[in-house]
Order: C-alpha cells, then sequence, then structure tokens
C-alpha cells in the first residue's frame, strides 16, 4: 500500500491513486458502478472521482463542477447533497465550456467555495495551456490541480503546459493513461514497450503506465481493482520513462 500522497500547493495531500465511478471505455461500467467502488474501497483505494461507508476523513473525494448551467455554488451544495458530505477534497471545473460566465468570474467563483470550507482544494480538469494561463494571470488562489489525459503518446503536445503546471505548483492529475491499452489510436509501440518494461519487472503494463503525480483510474474488472493498489511500490527508472516516451512520440492524435 505504497502509493505516495502529492502535496498541493494550499498545503493539503492527495492520495496518488483515485478511482473514477466510470471507466470510459467499458459499456455498462456506470450501472455496475457502486459494486467496483465498494470492491475497491475494500482493496484499499481512499481516492474517488466522485463519488460513499468508510469515515469520511479517510477518504479523498474529486468531484467536479460539470454543469454550467448551474453556478459553482450550486451545483457544489448540489453534490455536498447527494454524497451526505459537509464537505469536498477536490473540487475541479470540469472543462472549459463549464466555466461560465468566463474563465476568470468562474475562478473567482471557486476561491469563493474554499474561502468559506465547503471545499478543500480547487482545480481545473481539461484546461489547456492558454486557459491555465489565463487564470494565473488573474488568480488569489492558484488551481492545486489541472486532470488531463496523459500517458506517452500525448507527451510531446502536452509538454508546455506540463512545464507551465510545474513552475506554478499545480500537480497534474492524469486520466485515461490506460489509453494505449484499450486504444490502438493511442500508439501501439507504447503498449508493446509497457509490455516489455512490465514483464522485466515482474509487473503489469498497467502498473507501468499508472505513473504520473495523481493518477485517475478506472476498472470493471474486480482481479484488477484488487492489483492496482499494490502497485504503488513500482519503481521506473529513467531508462524506462526514456523508452516510454520515445515509443509515444509521433502518436499525439489521441488528446
Ligand atoms: N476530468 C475528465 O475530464 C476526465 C476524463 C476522463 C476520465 N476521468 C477520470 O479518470 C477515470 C479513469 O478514466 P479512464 O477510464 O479513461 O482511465 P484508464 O485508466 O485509462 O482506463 C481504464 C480502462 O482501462 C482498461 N484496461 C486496463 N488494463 C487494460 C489492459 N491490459 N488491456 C485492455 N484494457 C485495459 C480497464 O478495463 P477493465 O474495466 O476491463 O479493467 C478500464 O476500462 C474516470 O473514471 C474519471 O474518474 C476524468
Amino acid at each position: 500500500m505504497t502509493w505516495a500522497r502529492i502535496r498541493l500547493s494550499d498545503g493539503h495531500t492527495a492520495p496518488g491513486i483515485a478511482f473514477g465511478s466510470a471507466t470510459r471505455r467499458s459499456t455498462g461500467a456506470t450501472s455496475k458502478s457502486v459494486t467496483h467502488i465498494l470492491t475497491a474501497l475494500k482493496n484499499g483505494f481512499v481516492h474517488l472521482d466522485t463519488a460513499q461507508r468508510i469515515p469520511r476523513e479517510q477518504l479523498f473525494i474529486t468531484t467536479k463542477w460539470s454543469e454550467g448551467d448551474m453556478s459553482p455554488r450550486q451545483a457544489c451544495e448540489e453534490s455536498l447533497k447527494q454524497l451526505g458530505t459537509d464537505y469536498i477534497d477536490l473540487y475541479v471545473i470540469h472543462h472549459t465550456w463549464t466555466a461560465k460566465p468566463d474563465i476568470k468570474t468562474a475562478w473567482r467563483a471557486m476561491e469563493e467555495l474554499q474561502q468559506e470550507g465547503l471545499v478543500r482544494s480547487i482545480g481545473l480538469s481539461a484546461f489547456g495551456y492558454d486557459e491555465v494561463k489565463a487564470i494565473l494571470e488573474d488568480c488569489k488562489v492558484k488551481p492545486a490541480v489541472n486532470m488531463i489525459m496523459l500517458h506517452p503518446s500525448v507527451l510531446s503536445e502536452t509538454q508546455p503546459l506540463l512545464d507551465l503546471m510545474a513552475e506554478n505548483d499545480i500537480v497534474p492529475g492524469g486520466y485515461s493513461s490506460l489509453k494505449p491499452l484499450w486504444d490502438d489510436g493511442a500508439g501501439s509501440t507504447v503498449r508493446e514497450t509497457a509490455s516489455d518494461i512490465a514483464q522485466a519487472l515482474h509487473r503489469s503494463p498497467e502498473h507501468v503506465l499508472l505513473r504520473c503525480a495523481i493518477v485517475y483510474t478506472s476498472s470493471t474488472s474486480l482481479e484488477r481493482i484488487e492489483s492496482l493498489i499494490p502497485a504503488g511500490d513500482v519503481e521506473i527508472s529513467s531508462e524506462h520513462v526514456k523508452k516510454l516516451d520515445e515509443a509515444g512520440r509521433g502518436h499525439d492524435k489521441s488528446l
């Protein structure tokens, strides 16, 4: 159980692996998600992306302002009611198009939610370079996290954004990090390289690819869910990281 906790710029820490309530790949996953979430909790996941019976203080809940037609306050209060909790650990703006009337005003509303204690940390999801830059020009509190698609085939396209985030202490929350395993468009070379490295380390390709700061993953396979928490101690050498990055170069079309 050695997934490190990741320090956020506002002083809070987040568990390095999170379980999402639905996978993007498997049909029917949403209807089965309660079983999977319960299995994930039983197997040591304590960070949920949207979404329940373990003492509240031991859980870390990420959820999102997704409905642009609601204000972040309305949406947040709705989520608190549905989750049966009085605070959210990490509240993020789901997409740039949720941020109404504009990104800067939306971010100020997120800062207010944090000031009032409804949410502990505030962040972004799927925000690109220009949008993150716009927030940084105007904010009182920097985003703690930006959730982005992160796997070797999108790295060269994403590097300027990752650099900007690193300069500003914004932690990458990587989702779809296993895409090279479930989508040929994300680069079969990455899949082959991850499999070779996994074999050398006596691990699985999933364990090799879930290697960014906070990883948001999900699964409908009970076996896979059980295997993920013990994978927190997998160490990938810089040489292996280089091989994965090289395998991903030239496959940037899946963002
Ligand atoms: N903020 C956003 O905009 C956003 C966007 C997307 C996702 N997310 C978050 O990130 C979470 C995970 O997203 P994701 O599903 O894209 O993550 P992912 O970790 O890339 O993919 C999980 C999927 O990979 C499959 N998989 C694992 N190992 C495999 C293998 N060896 N071969 C083939 N398939 C394999 C799993 O299948 P099995 O079910 O068979 O195990 C599962 O369906 C979501 O639940 C959500 O919380 C956020």
